[in-house]
């Protein structure tokens, strides 16, 4: 029997027309998220601060700005003694940056840096060579990078919503077996662009906001060159023996763990070649027993994992088919660029490498001056960062460095110097770019 598919009237058609997207967000309220730092000598319970920090934001603050640091808690006779900073981080459902107090939720993450020590997990190779490292999570050593890393399309949003999604749909105990909760993460694009150090901050801020659930937290990044021993027949079983290992940390229902596989290319690239007759069926073992590994994991609400690649091509189609959020991460914009340089130059001044009295004023001020101001710092500064296209996060983040050895050489210059030396060596960089 063959059914045809039904035509609506045209008098219903308007009741089928879907609400859009900021429809939906303005029926709720606003989530703004606050993260709350603890002095290392802090023993005060979390519950007890979080009510403090509340109440205190509600009698002092009528207005909040997003990335900004609260201040004035420093007169506060309890705070003040606990609090190391409080930062308003992100807000969900909404796009506003500057929001009223009373017409938002706030969600207040209060967290203090782990002391367990890091750790590298050896297996019993002759070599000894480690092949994952714990980092016990919020670390001090990842602290400050995700608002260090700058990208496009709100990237690291949208991860932190994803994954926000994927515990709600978790804790409402929907069935896997309906709906797939994909608890993979795949960043791959061009070197130098972001993504190694987006998802060690990422495990870094997971662990802050789920601090209230998993009061334990844990990075293990997977050493992938160590899993190709010398015995590569063995590599398929190692494999195994780091995700058993890993399980079992997960099957401890109070910690949340991220797993990094960064590189991930040269462990699920070997399919393809195995196929074409290239690679002995040791390549294979290895991605099946990576595929299998990921299968048993992923069934644990309290395990994220984030594998990064430079060439999403060479990868397995099965892995990639895991992936519950394949991003590309390019090259910085012309805005993002902007404030690469721009966040240099302010640490430079902060350090007082350089004299300079104020900030260089942010993006979307500097194309207000661009025309009316066109010698100012910011306009130069724009201009600098159109010769930059085409550059990556890493090596835009290194050309203050050579902008100093090759033209200032000693600290006490003027931001007006720094900024032609910079001029000179963006136009090097991009010479050597286009001679590449
Ligand atoms: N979008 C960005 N915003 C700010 N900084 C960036 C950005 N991209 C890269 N960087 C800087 O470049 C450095 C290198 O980044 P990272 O190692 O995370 O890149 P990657 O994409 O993993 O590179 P690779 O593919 O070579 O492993 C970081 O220290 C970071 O500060
Ligand atoms: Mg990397």
């Amino acid at each position: 029997m063959c059914l045809l598919s039904p035509t609506i009237p045209a008098k219903y058609q308007k009741d089928l027309q879907m609400p859009d997207p900021i429809h939906i967000h303005a029926v709720c309220k606003p989530t703004v998220h606050l993260e709350c730092l603890l002095k290392e000598n802090s023993t005060c319970r979390f519950d007890l601060i979080r009510e403090d920090v509340r109440q205190w934001m509600v009698d002092n603050y009528s207005v909040i700005v997003l990335d900004s640091d609260v201040l004035g808690f420093d007169i506060h006779e309890t705070l003040c003694g606990f609090i190391e900073n409080i930062r308003v981080v992100e807000v969900s459902g909404s796009l506003e940056e500057v929001l009223q107090l009373d017409q938002v939720e706030l969600e207040i993450h209060i967290y203090k840096f782990s002391k367990i020590v890091n750790h590298s997990e050896y297996l019993e190779d002759e070599d000894d060579t480690p092949a994952a490292n714990i980092i016990n999570l919020p670390s001090e050593i990842l602290e400050g990078i995700w608002e260090t890393l700058i990208f496009e399309d709100d990237l690291k949003k949208s991860l932190l919503l994803f994954i926000h999604a994927i515990m709600l749909f978790s804790d409402h105990g929907v069935d896997q077996n309906i709906i797939a909760l994909n608890r993979l993460i795949i960043l791959h694009g061009p070197p130098g662009t972001g993504k190694t150090s987006l998802c060690k901050s990422l495990s870094q801020k997971l662990s802050i906001r789920m601090s209230k659930r998993y009061p334990r937290s844990q990075l293990i990044e997977i050493n992938v060159h160590s899993l190709f021993s010398k015995y590569f027949s063995e590599s398929g079983k190692l494999v195994g023996k780091i995700f058993g290992d890993i399980l079992k940390i997960v099957e401890d229902g109070d910690s949340f763990v991220c797993v990094l596989i960064d590189e991930v290319e040269s462990l699920v690239s070997a399919r393809k070649a195995a196929v074409s007759g290239c690679e002995p069926s040791d390549a294979l073992r290895v991605v099946n027993a990576l595929l299998t590994q990921l299968d048993r994991l992923k069934s644990k609400p309290n395990v994220l994992v984030m594998a990064t690649s430079n060439l999403l091509e060479a990868m397995d189609e099965a892995f990639i088919d895991r992936a519950g959020i394949v991003s590309f991460v390019g090259n910085p914009a012309l805005a993002a660029i902007y404030s690469i340089l721009r966040s240099c130059l302010n640490e430079l001044a902060r350090a007082r490498v350089i004299e300079s009295q104020e900030q260089i004023i942010t993006y979307a001020e500097a194309i207000m001056k661009l025309y009316s101001c066109p010698a100012s710092d910011s306009s130069k500064l724009y201009r600098i960062s159109e010769i930059c296209k085409g550059m990556s996060g890493r090596l835009l983040r290194g050309l203050p460095v050579i902008a100093f050895s090759r033209y200032i050489q000693k600290p006490g210059l003027s931001l007006a110097d720094m900024i032609s030396a910079l001029y000179q060596v963006a136009k090097e960089e991009q010479k050597r770019l286009e001679q590449r």
